[in-house]
């Protein structure tokens, strides 16, 4: 097959992104994994270039699936039958830190688990397989730097600054935090708060898949004194414009990131990363 047939890249859409711009549809197509179907149908779709891609809308096409209730596993088997490689997934998120703004995008490096116990979070649960994967950085290091260069690039000029190597905290929804917590968050490190970033990282490292997380922030959450507390109204009012700038962002790094896959500059971190991950059986 030309190379340019293959789907090696995947696209995860958070709230407000269920589509992308510039894309002709080719299929879309729902895969059945051992974890059952994925959020939303598959679309796989063409750039004008040609490259194909993977987009997949996290929480479903009308949003109709909570954080706690994605079905992450069915997500990501069904990107890794398709043959993708590497992961892009968009997020909205909250901000800790007062230089972060709304509208601000955001790679973050790393990541606080708030979510453990609730989410199924490995391939191996339910199994008799006991594997331990390396999280200790969660994200595809040199996927990260990629994008800190592209995605700066493609936001020169929109207004719209990029942080990079911040901590991202994954909490339990569908509740935001309280004041408390958030103050709590921000003392532990934590940069940037969402509901979606785990398992989702956690499997695609199970999977050998390279994946990146490109944060959007929506909201100030509630740790700011004398400032009113998140509100599901203020996180909607800078969706759509994330969500535009998310599809700007795309249409200008697919195609080269295409080609970063296909020669192997942000992939080689993860493949074979399993390899010696699962724990000798003893008699
Ligand atoms: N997603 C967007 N804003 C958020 C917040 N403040 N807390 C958790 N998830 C979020």
């Amino acid at each position: 097959m030309d190379a340019s047939q293959k789907v090696l890249i995947g696209v995860i859409g958070g709230s407000g992104l269920y589509h992308l711009d510039n894309l002709t549809v080719v299929e879309q197509v729902n895969p059945e994994t051992p974890w059952g179907h994925p959020s939303s149908p598959i679309t796989i779709a063409k750039l004008p270039s040609g490259t194909l891609l993977a987009f997949l809308a996290r929480h479903g096409l009308g949003h109709t699936i909570q954080p706690s209730a994605v079905p992450s596993r069915a997500n990501i088997a069904a990107l890794k039958s398709l043959g993708v490689r590497a992961i892009v997934a968009f997020s909205a998120v909250g901000s800790l830190r007062e230089e972060i703004a709304p509208g601000d995008f955001v790679l973050p490096t790393q990541i606080i688990d708030r979510t453990k116990g609730v989410r199924p979070s490995s391939f191996f649960e339910g199994t008799t397989i006991v594997a331990h994967a390396s999280f200790g950085d969660p994200f595809s290091g040199k996927l990260v730097k990629w994008l800190e260069e592209m995605v700066g690039k493609a936001l020169s000029g929109k207004g719209v600054s990029l942080h990079t190597d911040k901590c991202i905290v994954c909490m339990e929804g569908p509740q935001f935090s309280t004041r408390a917590e958030s103050l709590m968050y921000r003392a532990w490190g934590g940069d940037l708060i969402n509901m979606s970033v785990l398992p989702e990282a956690k499997l695609a490292r199970e999977a050998e898949l390279s994946y990146a997380l490109i944060a959007t922030a929506t909201d100030y959450d509630s740790w700011r004194p004398h400032s009113d507390v998140v509100t599901a109204a203020a996180v909607f009012k800078t969706l759509t414009t994330n969500a535009d700038t998310s599809r700007h962002v795309t249409a200008t790094i697919l195609d080269d990131l295409h080609a970063a896959a296909e020669d192997g500059s942000i992939l080689t971190e993860e493949a074979g990363s399993m390899k010696f991950s699962i724990m000798p059986r003893t008699q």
